[in-house]
């Protein structure tokens, strides 16, 4: 392909709209083969060149990912002096040189990915990035909950303190009635050299075998051994998620060994993105935490992002009524996301204004601004983007409508106004606000008919939604339904 404008390739990529991405180059967010280019003529081969924003790639078609169930016996490299099997003979991709990611020991089994893609190795290995890796392991004798729970405290070995996230004992036939204390599954992050089995000796047991079934969001599944396979676009996004989520959650490995909850795991194939739409308080925000904790997802609540720019505006003395100054804000590159933990938060300027945006002067100018299309038509593109970088979960007004039309699972939440009003006065009281019920019912009532009223994208059920009304139903049958629901479309 010829060599091009930069925004032209992001535009073309569906990374952002033209002038989204232009605002990008130019807040020095977009870098190729490593170095920053924040000018606007600058060009770029979407073929040869390695294009990233944020430092994530947006163009990764000439990469190839591999997961791998390596058998007992190969070798985790490239290739061996002494002419053992390895890895990379398993899968015999000639115009790739596929390189392991990590290591797996030569008498281990299970999941091993190969690729040759640099950046997604290094943020899978590098110790502050560690995802979290389960193991199903058959040891010599059973051990005792007190030997299990040894291990996820940690014990010492030749100097180094070695500690599992967590150790359950499982049934080796899949069978929930009937678990074996010689097998177990263990979760851990990181991966001293052969930790699993130098913590078993520990504990004076032997391993027997030791399979990894799970790296972070991807799953070994029906993967046969030495089989292999390629992974799909998703699933690869999924990877680079959850390594830069490690990161931001424990800022590390030596914050994590102080930490005593394991990770939960991502369900290997649950549908993403997600979308929840609804109208104020009509519950969305405890839905969305419940799926984020059970299935992994990254939360984006869309509203906050209208909030940013109500903010923003405000700041910088811009009434909603000049719509073109607006639109400009919110594509300038002054407000970003920036995840933490699971969660999306919003910056102004490189300022973490998240806590600000629940302010009575910003709560009473949001819909104002909400309603400028071109303000919208910014902020979709950075969703877009958003819900493709990583298995995510949108709450908002048009999610299901406009934003992911094509969102595999989309929810619609209602309630009566007097029960979304009741819920809004109690959240003001958390927020340190006092509002009495009938200012909260004018709060909600005026809210709703901006947003139901407008002409771009104004709230409505979705196509395809499942609707729940939460007035009817408590938080944990709602909860439930919605699992349910996910469940239901999981592979
Ligand atoms: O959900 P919330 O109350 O934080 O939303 C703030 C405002 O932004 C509200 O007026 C609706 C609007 N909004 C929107 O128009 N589209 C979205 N996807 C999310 C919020």
């Amino acid at each position: 392909m010829a060599v091009e404008r930069l925004q032209k390739i992001l535009s073309n990529a569906g990374v952002a709209s033209r002038r989204s991405a232009e605002a990008m180059i130019v807040a020095g967010r977009v870098a190729v083969n490593g170095k920053t280019l924040d000018t606007l003529g600058a060009r770029a081969d979407p073929e040869k060149d390695e294009i990233t924003v944020d430092g994530t790639p947006v163009l990764r078609e000439r990469y190839r990912y591999v997961a791998l169930h390596k058998p007992t016996g190969v070798l985790s490299a490239v290739r061996d002096d002494r002419g053992r099997p390895t890895v990379t003979s398993l899968v015999d991709i000639p115009e790739a040189t596929l390189r392991p990611v990590g290591r797996l020991d030569l008498e281990s089994e299970g999941l091993i990915l190969l690729t040759n893609d640099g950046a997604l190795t290094e943020l899978l290995t590098h110790p502050r990035h560690e995802v979290s890796k389960e193991y199903l392991v058959a040891i010599d004798q059973p051990l005792g909950k007190r030997g299990r729970e040894r291990l996820v405290r940690g014990v010492r070995h030749e100097g180094e303190r070695l500690k599992a996230d967590s150790v359950q004992v499982v049934s080796p036939s899949g069978s929930p009635e009937r678990p074996d204390p010689r097998w177990l599954l263990i979760t851990l992050h990181g991966g001293r050299k052969r930790e699993i089995r130098r913590m078993l000796s520990v504990v004076g047991r032997r391993v027997v075998t030791l399979r990894r079934i799970r790296i972070g969001p991807l799953a070994l599944g029906t993967l046969g051994s030495g089989e292999s396979r390629d992974l799909t676009p998703e699933e690869v996004e999924a990877l680079y998620g959850a390594a830069k989520r490690a990161e931001a959650r424990e800022g590390g490995s030596m914050a994590r060994a102080a930490t005593a909850d394991p990770e939960p795991p991502m369900k290997p194939q649950a549908p993403h993105p997600i979308a929840i739409d609804g109208p104020a308080a009509s519950g969305k925000s405890t839905l969305a935490r419940a799926l984020v904790e059970r299935f992994g997802y990254v939360l984006l609540d869309t509203g906050l992002m209208y909030r940013a720019v109500a903010l923003a505006a405000q700041r910088a003395g811009v009434p909603a009524s000049d719509a073109d100054a607006c639109e400009e804000l919110a594509g300038s590159g002054d407000l970003r996301l920036a995840i933490e933990g699971s969660e999306a938060r919003v910056r102004l300027l490189d300022e973490d204004v998240t806590d600000l945006l629940r302010a009575p002067e910003v709560e009473g100018a949001v819909s104002d601004y909400a309603a400028i299309a071109g303000v919208r038509q910014e902020l979709v593109a950075q969703q877009r983007f958003f819900a493709a970088m990583q298995p995510s979960l949108l709450v908002g007004r048009d999610i299901g409508s406009v934003v992911l039309p094509d969102a595999p699972v989309k929810f619609y939440l209602e309630a009566s106004e007097e029960v979304r009003a009741q819920r809004r006065g109690e959240q003001a009281a958390e927020w340190g606000e006092r509002q009495s019920a009938s200012e909260a019912e004018r709060d909600i009532t005026g809210r709703d008919t901006l947003d139901s009223t407008r002409a771009a994208s104004p709230l409505v059920v979705p196509e395809g939604a499942i609707v729940i009304d939460t007035g009817e139903l408590d938080a944990g049958a709602m909860i439930a339904a919605a699992i349910a629901a996910i469940e239901e479309r999981t592979t």
